[in-house]
């Protein structure tokens, strides 16, 4: 399937949705997807991404699964992960992030309400259609492969709005891994890093557009010349 969107163009119509319309997305289209994000680079070549995209009766099945965890607190991550660790700058970053979403999302500043709207919609896939789960092959020590793996999303993700499409990746999903293993059937040996839910983004949804800063090329990056 061709595309002849600008690459600058895609770059910047990239966002994470978190609303999408019910519409499943044309096995042709996913197949274009996975088609451009088999190219990749990793580490010497090694691939190690293992992919499973999870549709219809069986998305439903792992969306119900992943909730009942959460309503017992049955956190699962395959590697550890915590919001605790942030600072600084970073922690800067991620509240505005978050204010800017909840903002949008008409969600009230109490945390409680923030964190429980945020893992309801998270574990709902956001109401997408379909859910790209991403596993790390157990090879070199983790970061390596976490690398990869993260190469891998983007170009799917690019991808995906390069076909007029919209996913979000999510950490969050991660945190059930144990139930995604169990409800899927996956080799426990594999760890998730994490998912990504796409579909068709609901047009308009403030959730889909709102602003966002993204630093200046001089707060990330030295020049040494
Ligand atoms: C590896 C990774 C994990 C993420 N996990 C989550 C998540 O669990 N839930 C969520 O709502 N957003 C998640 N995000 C989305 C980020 O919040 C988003 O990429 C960031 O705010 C920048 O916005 P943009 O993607 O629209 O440019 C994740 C992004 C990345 C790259």
């Amino acid at each position: 399937m061709q595309h002849a969107m600008p690459f600058h163009e895609v770059v910047r119509r990239r966002r994470s949705a978190r609303s999408f319309l019910p519409d499943r997305v044309p096995d042709a289209l996913i197949q274009a997807v996975a088609d451009d994000a088999r190219y990749a680079p990793s580490n010497s070549n090694i691939q190690p991404w293992v992919v499973h995209i999870a549709s219809g009766a069986t998305r439903d099945r792992l969306s119900k699964a992943m909730l009942d965890a959460a309503a017992e607190e049955r956190m699962t991550p395959d590697v550890p992960f915590s919001y605790d660790d942030l600072y600084g700058v970073y922690k800067e970053r991620q509240q505005a992030q978050g204010a800017a979403y909840f903002q949008a999302a008409g969600i009230s500043r109490d945390a409680a309400e923030q964190r429980r709207f945020a893992i309801l919609r998270n574990l709902e896939f956001f109401g997408a259609p379909h859910v790209c789960l991403l596993f790390m092959a157990p090879v070199y020590e983790t970061v390596r492969v976490a690398g990869d793996v993260g190469m891998y999303g983007q170009t799917f993700l690019l991808s995906l709005a390069a076909h007029g499409l919209a996913g979000i990746p999510q950490t969050l999903l991660s945190l059930f891994a144990g139930t995604v293993h169990e409800t899927l059937g996956i080799d426990p040996s594999l760890k998730m890093l994490f998912g990504i839910s796409f579909g068709y983004p609901e047009p308009d949804n403030p959730v889909n557009t709102f602003p966002l800063d993204k630093a200046p090329i001089g707060e990330t990056m030295t020049f040494h010349r």
